[in-house]
């Protein structure tokens, strides 16, 4: 038997997406469905005064108009029971609970009918009045912020971490670089819109809703409407992308569950996609500053990171923006402060490496602007800053190959024959640049439970209820289990997205791989162990008439569980993922366009389960990076709190002829302590350094140094 574990298997769900078998949560069909559609709020603050639905409920096919008057109390049992994934202060949004709008786009109203076009027409004919609040802050105002709570400070968002003394270093520093950088609000994009059909069955509750946390879901709508959890059942087996945006459970899940109980039918309830701005969370507008103090050497003496990011009125959504600044590189003074400006929006929520990602960003960008300043090459001053451990938690790195991803990234992507000076290289009529960053992204694990059963047939079933929002849980998982088994690929049938299976975390921070598989592994290694006494010796599994094996015992079926993670407390190492990151651009030194031409990556994220999905994974990063650094934005009028570019014609990604030659490698690695896989998760990893990659190579070709993302053709003129 051939070892699956670093085989490139194609998807196993593959053929199911592209056929259109997959079902994803707005198709399933309940016998009775009927549609939602919401109206909502087009002022930024203040109170609904009055609400006329008359007209909305006599439209053809309507059922149900459902607004603060006659939705009644919500019972929204104890905030306590906060999600891992939500906010850490705040109350969250309780809808048509009460007539005040804390943002533009906030649901007023839910109108239910029989077909979509029908709801979609009489959500248009709801027309409310309000008593505008003149005072809404629309504007992000960074001298407005204020320290995160200490619930987030418990959390390490807090508003200052020191050590050394970094002020008086910076300051007497021979070399320093000084500036202060923007990245604007921006929105995760998936290509599924967020959609949640809600049935009732006299108490029973299931709802397919999209979701990269099932048990979550049913947690928190079980808290909302004050019902056992054990009468919610929550299932979402294909997630069309998400990159954040379905981990907490958003208001939108309550209106469908609530407009089903009223109408006594199944209700889906699909938000559009200009609702995909205000209904769901989104990444946080961020201005940071950076200021470096280095001897001449390149040696870095001094560093301080404030960042300002922004949240809603009514949560606080604090993000780890500078968790990765704080130990990327080796200095002995550094300061860094986070701090939040509260504004009348929805409240953000993680998209793509949240803070990690922004942090890393402008810190990348520094380093390139110093290394400008020190006339050093800028993987010459990596290099020289190289942190042998984590000097912020004085732990030893479980593994690191950082150096082995400088140097394989560098060889591949011909960083030597990059000339120092901007506007010096030349590709044709074009000004060619050269940049490169360091990605770095934790690797956290969860604790995860998964069984594995032997059917009569001789097939095993393995279950968890994470989730797989396109890095390809369903495959690699099946690697694991058919590898621990000793089995071919097609006798493993992997389950997940259902709340019914065994409990898992959320499917995101680049942690499952790390959690899931470890389970699965123990799962099916408790299987063999089961296999192997009822034998009454070791079974191998592609041989032994296993339905015979079990008819002999009696049994139907053989059911073994197991489970992982989560890491040590206190922990004995620090767990990162590592990268390096190298881009070439061409702009056009009339028009200003930017094409990336090239991108090369080079990775340490421990072992590989599958070196074709995880490829997949960073080449999704690297089109990703191409959007934070040249094109998204959500253009934020402050004069209405609301996204003048809420659609996907206007807020810009890449498309295919954006992205040109993408090249990953990934440096051969193993993590020995963090899980017995030996895997550290990629995800995030793909993402990270990429932006601030290619805005150095802007720099490169033009010599001009946009610190206000994105880098558009208006800020190279
Ligand atoms: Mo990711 S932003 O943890 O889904």
């Amino acid at each position: 038997m051939t070892s699956f574990i670093g085989a490139p298997i194609g998807r196993v769900d593959g053929r199911a997406k592209v056929t259109g078998a997959a079902t994803y949560a707005a198709e399933f069909r309940p016998p009775g469905l009927v549609y939602a559609a919401l109206a909502t709020s087009s002022i930024a603050a203040g109170q609904l005064t009055a609400l006329h639905t008359a007209a909305a409920e006599r439209a053809p096919g309507v059922l149900l108009v459902l607004t603060h008057l006659n939705a009644g109390k919500l019972p929204y049992q104890s905030p306590a029971a906060r999600a891992a994934v939500d906010p850490v202060a705040g109350e969250q949004l309780r809808v048509l609970q009460d007539a005040r709008i804390f943002f533009s786009g906030q649901p007023i109203a839910v109108v239910v009918a029989e077909t979509q076009a029908q709801a979609t027409y009489a959500a248009a004919l709801v027309r409310a009045t309000y008593a505008v609040d003149t005072s809404a802050r629309t504007q992000f105002d960074p001298a407005q912020a204020r320290p995160t709570s200490l619930a987030a400070a418990k959390r390490g968002r807090g508003p200052e971490t020191r050590q050394g003394d970094p002020d008086t270093a910076l300051a007497a520093a021979p070399v320093q670089v000084d500036q202060r950088y923007v990245q604007p609000r921006m929105h995760h994009q998936a290509m599924e819109p967020h959609a949640t059909i809600a049935h009732w069955q006299g108490e029973q509750l299931t709802l397919w809703s999209k979701s990269q946390w099932v048990g979550n879901e049913r947690d928190a709508i079980a808290l909302v409407f004050g019902i056992p959890a054990a009468n919610v059942r929550v299932i979402n087996p294909y997630v069309g992308g998400a990159f954040g945006s379905a981990l907490r459970t958003w208001p939108h899940v309550t209106l469908a569950t609530l407009a089903a109980r009223r109408a006594g039918r199944p209700v889906l309830l699909e938000l559009t996609r200009e609702q995909l701005f205000y209904s769901i969370g989104f990444r946080p507008r961020t201005e940071q500053r950076v200021a470096l103090g280095a001897e001449a050497t390149g040696q870095l003496t001094a560093i301080v990171h404030e960042a300002v990011g922004q949240t809603s009125t009514y949560e606080e959504f604090a993000e780890a923006t500078l968790d990765v600044p704080a130990v990327t590189y080796a200095c002995p003074n550094r300061r860094t402060s986070y701090r939040l400006v509260d504004m009348h929006t929805n409240t953000p929520c993680p998209m793509r490496g949240p803070g990690h990602v922004t942090g890393l960003l402008v810190q990348e960008i520094a380093m390139d602007e110093l290394a400008a300043a020190l006339q050093l090459d800028p993987l010459e001053l990596r290099l020289r800053n190289f942190a042998e451990r984590d000097f912020r938690k004085d732990l030893p790195w479980s593994s690191n190959q950082l150096r082995a991803c400088y140097q394989a990234g560098a060889e591949r992507f011909g960083w030597q024959r990059r000339t120092p000076t901007p506007g010096s290289m030349r590709a044709g009529s074009l000004r060619m640049g050269l940049g490169m960053a360091t990605a770095l992204n934790p690797a956290p694990r969860y604790p995860i439970q998964a069984s594995a059963t032997l059917l009569p047939d001789g097939t095993i079933v393995v279950r968890s209820a994470t989730s797989d929002m396109g890095p390809g849980t369903y495959t690699s998982a099946t690697q694991v289990a058919a590898d621990t088994l000793g089995v071919p690929l097609g006798r493993v049938r992997f389950e997940l997205g259902d709340s019914a299976l065994p409990p898992a975390k959320e499917h995101g921070g680049s942690t499952t791989m790390a959690s899931v598989g470890p389970a699965v592994q123990a799962a099916c290694q408790d299987l063999r162990r089961q296999l192997d006494m009822l034998a009454g010796r070791p079974v191998d599994l592609t041989t032994t008439d296993l339905p015979g094996l079990l008819r002999h015992a009696g049994l139907l079926q053989l059911q073994a569980s197991g489970s992982a993670g989560p890491n040590a407390t206190p922990p004995t190492h620090s767990t990162y993922g590592f990268g390096a990151v190298f881009a070439e651009v061409h702009v056009d030194p009339d028009l200003g366009i930017v094409r990336v031409a090239r991108l090369v990556g080079a990775y340490d994220a421990g072992r590989i389960i599958n070196p074709r999905l995880a490829r997949s994974q960073c080449l999704g990063g690297m089109v990703g990076g191409i959007g934070m650094a040249l094109m998204e934005e959500a253009t934020w009028d402050p004069r209405f709190g609301r996204v003048l570019n809420a659609n996907l014609a206007d807020y810009h990604v890449p498309v295919n002829a954006d992205v040109h030659e993408l090249d990953v490698l990934f440096v051969p690695s193993e993590e020995p302590l963090m899980n017995p896989l030996g895997v550290k998760g990629l995800a995030e990893l793909g993402l990270c350094g990429v932006a601030p990659a290619i805005a150095n190579a802007v720099w490169h070709a033009t010599g001009k140094r946009v610190r206000e993302l994105p880098i558009t053709v208006d800020k190279l003129l």
